[in-house]
Parts: C-alpha cells; structure tokens; sequence
C-alpha cells in the first residue's frame, strides 16, 4: 500500500517510468496483439520489475494505463452496470449450406444487387463477448454484453488481459472508441488450468467457454489476472471523433494498427461461394487452432450496405454465424411426456438415461411436436441420437432401429391435457396439439405469467419461474394482473422466503410498472407477437388504445405484420377476459413513456415520420426501420405532433393533410439525405 508522505519523485524517475511503461506496452503489443516477440520475457520481465520498483517508491507517478496495472485491483462486492451506448448485437445461426444461400440471397434480393457479394468471413470464437471503451486513446471501461443493451462493467477485469492495449498505439487514435470483441481461454491454457485444479482438489471448467465466462465474472480481479484469458476484437461498437472505415476488413486493420490483437484467420472472401469455401477450410483447420471455435461468422464487407441492410430484432441482417455440426452422443429414452406450455402448445418430451453431450448432462429432449415424434418414430424404449448445438435445447435426433428392443412402446397424443383435463385440440393441419384450457389450465396459467415476468418482457427481478409456480399452485396469483397485489408479509410467508426477499420482490413488482409500450405488449404473451412485432405495433400504434380498437385489418397494415399475426392480436383484444386484465393491469399503474425512448441519442430522436405513397429506393418496412434505427417513431396519421410526413409516388390523403397542417413534406431524395445522419 501507499507509503506515508511519499517523496516527491526525480524528474529522472518520472523520466525513466515514462519509457518504461512506452516499452513494456511495445513489447506487449508485439508479443500479445502480433504474436511476434522482440525481446526473449527475461527482459520483459526485467523491466517490469523496475517499473514497480519506481512506482511503489513514487506511488504518485502510477497512471491507469501503467503495464503494472494490469495484476488485478481489490476485489468489489459486486459488478456496476454498463448501459451500452450503441446496442451489442447477436447473431443470427445458420446450420447448413442451403441456408447460408439464402442467407446470401435474401441480402442481394434487400439490396436488388445483381453482383456478388463480399464477405468477411471470421471464425466464430467459442467465449464471451465484451466491450471496451477508450476515451482519448486511454482504456477506460470494459463490459460484458449482459441483455445487449445493459452488461456488467468489469474493466478491473478486462485491465489483466493483456492482449487488450490499457493505451492506443496511434496518436490519431479517435477521442472516444468503443470495440466489441471476444474473451476466451486457449485451449492450452485450459488443459493446463484444469489439470493444475484438479491437482489441487478444486472444481474444474467443463469446456474452454464456461472458463473464459466464470474468469472473466470474478469479483476478485486478482483471480482473472491469474487465468489465461485472452482476446481477439472483432469491431467497433462506438466511434466518436474519427471515420468508420468504409469496409469491415479495414476495420479490422484499422483496429490492429490501434494496438487491438486481431483475429488472424479472418479473411475476405468473394460471394456466397468464397463463404462455404472458407467454412470447410474451417472445419479442417478447427482441430489444430490454439482456441475453440464453433462456427464461423460472415458479414458483408461493404459497411455502406451494411448500413443499407440494418437489423431485425437484436440480430443485423448484414451477417450470420455458420455453425459447426451440434454435438451428438447416443443414450437411451426412459419415457415419453408432454409439457404444456404458455400457449397450451402440447410439447412431446423424451426422459432420457443422462449422457454427457456439448459440455453438459442431458436428461430430457425435446421431441418438438406430434408430427416429429411420428416421423422419427420413436418409442421409450428405443436407443436415439441426442444433439445439442451451443446453448439450444437438446434434441432428439434419431432413433437407431437396429437398437430397437422388443415391446418398446408407442406414446399417442392424449385426448385431454395432463395438467387440466381440458380437451386437446389441433387446428387444422397443424402440427401443434393444443390444450384448450386457456386461463383455466394451471401450465398456461403459469406460462403466462411467467412470460410476463420474463427479462425481455416486464423484467421482474427475483420473480423466477418456480417462484411463479409456487404462486400459481398456492392460489395465489391466476393471472399476471394478480402479481400487483401481492403484499410483503403474506409473501413472506412462503416457503424458502424471508421478509427481506419478498420486500425486494415487492419493490421489484412495483419498479416493473415502469415500462414501454414494446414490452409491454410483449409481456402479454399474444400468441406469435414476438418482440419484433410487439416493436412494429407499438410504433405503428403509439397509444395502446387505439390497438385494442383496431380490427384485423386495420392491423395488417402494419409493416411486417401478416394476417395469420394481425388475427391473432385483434382476436386477443377482442377476449373479454383478456380486456379485462389488460384493464387491471394499467389500473395497478402500470405506464410508458409516449414515445418509449427506443434508440435513445439517435439522430431522429423525438421525431415523428408519417410515410405515404411508395418509395423508389426503401420498402416501408426499411424506411420505418432507419427512422427507429435512428430513434425516430413511424405513426400512422398525421397531426400536429407528426415531425415530418415522407412522400413517396402517388402519395395521398396524408399528403394532403400535412400540407393544411403545414408539417414539413420530405421527398425521397430529402429522406435519404436526412438518414445519412445516424
Ligand atoms: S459479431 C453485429 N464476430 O457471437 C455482430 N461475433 O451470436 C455482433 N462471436 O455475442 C457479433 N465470434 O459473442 C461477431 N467473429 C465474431 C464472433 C462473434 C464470436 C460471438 C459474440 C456474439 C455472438 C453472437
């Protein structure tokens, strides 16, 4: 610790700390990003031991930046949160050839591109995403992706990494960067860290990728120091005060120069072709690559079609993860269940002989619905082939008939629900066989609330799903209007509950009323409204009650929403019962914001567009996307909130309005101008 009155230090010490620092983060950089050591770690080494020896006698001279820094700061008691500044993104999975294609297809169709495209093809790193941010090229703060729009801030952690510059190398550096890559365990220092655990009686890591997440969630910094983490950045979240490149693999070089460590397989490839090339390159070269991977990841180069391409829900349109086959082990099946699920959806459920498969014991498989079940045919009894890819839910794959024991047996549909009795049905040809119990089946009932509880929807902390269950089984809650009269002390009675924990649920419950439309809508669990569509409704629709009036038809006219989904949502408001809760929850308080501040800081924050007529360039679902990209909302009528109305060809009634109401008229050109702000 600090000495008492620490001496002035010496120009010369101040001096010499100075160069010190300049070449142990060189020869950092050289050994760590370049994979290119200059000097033999002896000498490394050395001048680390200087360094410290000067700043432990000047503890003034310490600076953050300082290589010395990098050991690991005090424990904390827990990680801050970190609001991302632009949203962390995942990636879509693609499993197979054909649907790399139509990967590929579907961008040159969007982008009515006759020439092939290019790609950056990566591997697809097997550990944990981060984000770190510097501000006038020093490390400032590092984060983990957390639910993508908040993580963890854990830049005492990323500090001992020292792929991971503490200082840019180029003096141009720009004022604020923030870049996105991966944190993982090589696969040597994994071996390495297991076998000296187990030597000492300790608990081992299952896979490279668990290692990498519970290293880098230490709350002792000093313990991720002493694991062998490493880093690869694989682009820029954040610029502030420079240029994005024009290509991603610019990017990348760019972000190299910076003093980033890049990963050195990346490549540039021609057309879809050039990516299944670089995929069976891949999968050859896996086997003998110092670190795991399980798949690869194409983006299209060009950023400006990047741009052009946007996002669907958390996931840009613009790349895709091919993945590695799933892994697969061989196991018996002890019986065959149903599971009813928050829509009554009747999902067939195969209890299984636990086998160890992708890092993990699996004990049950989905077998998805009737129709898989028929046409895999498989009976309890029988030996199948489980797979399991990444964090998806293991599935059976297929049954080996040869395997087959005499007298395994048939599982059929049950006439009723094994939970409530209710008759199950299956509409039409679907494959789904559905409990038709609604409210009165204790599994939708859960579901229902369960979903509405969930992160994504009204992110009710503390409120789990066997919590819920327990709830839903005591009687006392039916419904999630239910959980806004939930008191303290009777929580507190419950089991495994103190009165401390129900408070904090308690307070949990009341903090969620606080929400946006989106969520909201959501959290109601309407059946096949997911949160991209709950986001087109509550931007085509601004006040929710203009939703519950609407009919089917008006419904459909929002961008992305078919008839099959507009039935569905008007049929929802139409239900008493359902109006009813809807009623009971906005009477227990909850709110949002009028414009939920979706894309807060975008350039068309507050904005209000009304789009008409038809655009040359934009489909009305592109352009109702770059407007929320950018913050702005998209509504349906034009009064005197609408900030702009977007006329395209044979524009209409709403042209006309806008004109008596003097709100400003974009043409095409004007629009797209305006967007190239973003
Ligand atoms: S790009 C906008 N590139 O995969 C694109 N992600 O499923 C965002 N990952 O959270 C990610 N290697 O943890 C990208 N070369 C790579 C990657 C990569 C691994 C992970 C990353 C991300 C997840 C998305």
């Amino acid at each position: 610790m600090c000495p008492q009155n620490p001496a002035a230090p010496t120009d010369g010490a101040a001096a010499r700390a100075a160069e010190l620092r300049e070449l142990l983060e060189r020869y950092n950089y050289r050994y760590h990003a370049l994979d290119d050591p200059e000097v033999p770690d002896a000498e490394y080494d050395r001048l680390m031991l200087e360094l410290r020896a000067i700043e432990s006698q000047f503890p003034q001279l310490i600076v953050p930046d300082s290589p010395t820094m990098r050991v690991g700061a005090a424990p904390i008691a827990a990680f801050g949160a970190v609001k991302h500044r632009a949203a962390m993104l995942s990636l879509d999975n693609a499993f197979s050839e054909e649907e790399v294609r139509d990967f590929d297809r579907r961008i040159r169709e969007r982008l009515a591109h006759g020439d092939a495209i290019r790609y950056t093809a990566e591997p697809k790193l097997d550990g944990l995403a981060i984000s770190a941010r510097y501000e006038n090229g020093i490390f400032v703060q590092g984060a983990t992706r957390g639910d993508g729009e908040t993580g963890e801030d854990i830049t005492q952690n990323l500090r001992t990494i020292k792929a991971l510059p503490l200082k840019l190398r180029a003096a141009d550096a720009p004022r604020v960067i923030e870049v996105r890559g991966e944190v993982f365990m090589p696969l040597a220092g994994f071996r390495r860290f297991n076998e000296e655990a187990s030597a000492r009686g300790e608990k081992t890591f299952i896979n490279p990728r668990n290692a990498a997440a519970g290293s880098l969630r230490q709350l002792d910094p000093r313990m991720t120091a002493a694991r062998p983490l490493d880093l690869f950045i694989y682009g820029i979240g954040v610029i502030e005060g420079g240029e994005l490149p024009p290509y991603h693999s610019e990017t990348l070089q760019e972000l190299r120069r910076l003093g980033f460590k890049i990963c050195p397989q990346s490549k540039v490839v021609e057309s879809v072709e050039g990516c299944l090339a670089y995929y069976r390159e891949m999968a050859v070269a896996r086997a003998s690559l110092p670190y795991q991977i399980d798949g690869v990841v194409y983006k299209v180069d060009d950023v400006r079609l990047q741009r052009r391409l946007g996002f669907i829900s958390r996931a840009p349109r613009w790349a895709v993860a091919h993945k590695f086959p799933a892994e697969e082990a061989l196991t018996v099946v002890r019986g065959i269940e149903f599971q009813v699920g928050r829509t009554g959806a009747l999902t067939p459920v195969a209890r299984l002989e636990p086998a160890f498969v992708g890092g993990v014991t699996v004990s049950n498989a989905t077998l998805h619905n009737m129709d898989e079940l028929t046409r895999k045919d498989v009976r309890v009894g029988d030996t199948v082939v489980i797979r399991r890819a990444g964090d998806v839910i293991p599935e059976v794959a297929r049954v080996l008939p040869e395997r087959r024991v005499d007298g395994a047996q048939l599982v059929t549909l049950p006439s009723e629900c094994p939970i409530c009795g209710s008759p199950v049905l299956r509409e039409g040809d679907q494959a789904v066989a559905r409990c038709s119990g609604g409210r009165r089946c204790a599994a939708q009932r859960k579901g229902e609330i369960q979903h509405f509880a969930s992160r994504r929807a009204m992110d009710i902390q503390g409120l789990g799903d066997k919590l819920v269950e327990q709830l839903v089984d005591g009687g006392w809650i039916q419904t999630p209007a239910d959980l806004f009269s939930l008191q303290a002390e009777q929580l507190a009675t419950l089991e495994r509950m103190g009165e401390r924990s129900a408070q904090k649920l308690c307070d949990a419950i009341e903090g969620a009323k606080h929400t946006t439309l989106p969520r909201f809508l959501y959290a109601l669990g309407i059946r096949d409204v997911g949160e991209a569509t709950a986001l087109a409704l509550a931007q085509y629709f601004p006040e929710l009650a203009q939703l519950r009036r609407a009919g089917q038809e008006e419904i459909q006219r929002v961008p992305d929403v078919g008839p099959v989904v507009a039935k569905q949502v008007a049929a929802y408001f139409a239900d008493t019962e359902n109006a009813a809760m809807v009623d009971r929850l906005l009477a227990a308080g909850i709110t949002w914001p009028d414009s939920p501040p979706l894309h807060a800081g975008g350039s068309q924050r507050d904005k209000t567009f009304v789009l008409t007529g038809t655009l040359e360039s934009l489909t009305r679902e592109e352009a109702t996307e770059a407007i929320v990209q950018r913050g702005g909302k998209v509504s349906a009528g034009v009064s005197k909130k609408t900030s702009y109305v977007v006329a395209g060809a044979e524009a209409g009634s709403k042209l006309k309005k806008a004109e008596q109401l003097g709100i400003p008229i974009l043409d095409e050109a004007a629009f797209l101008e305006l967007l190239k702000k973003v």
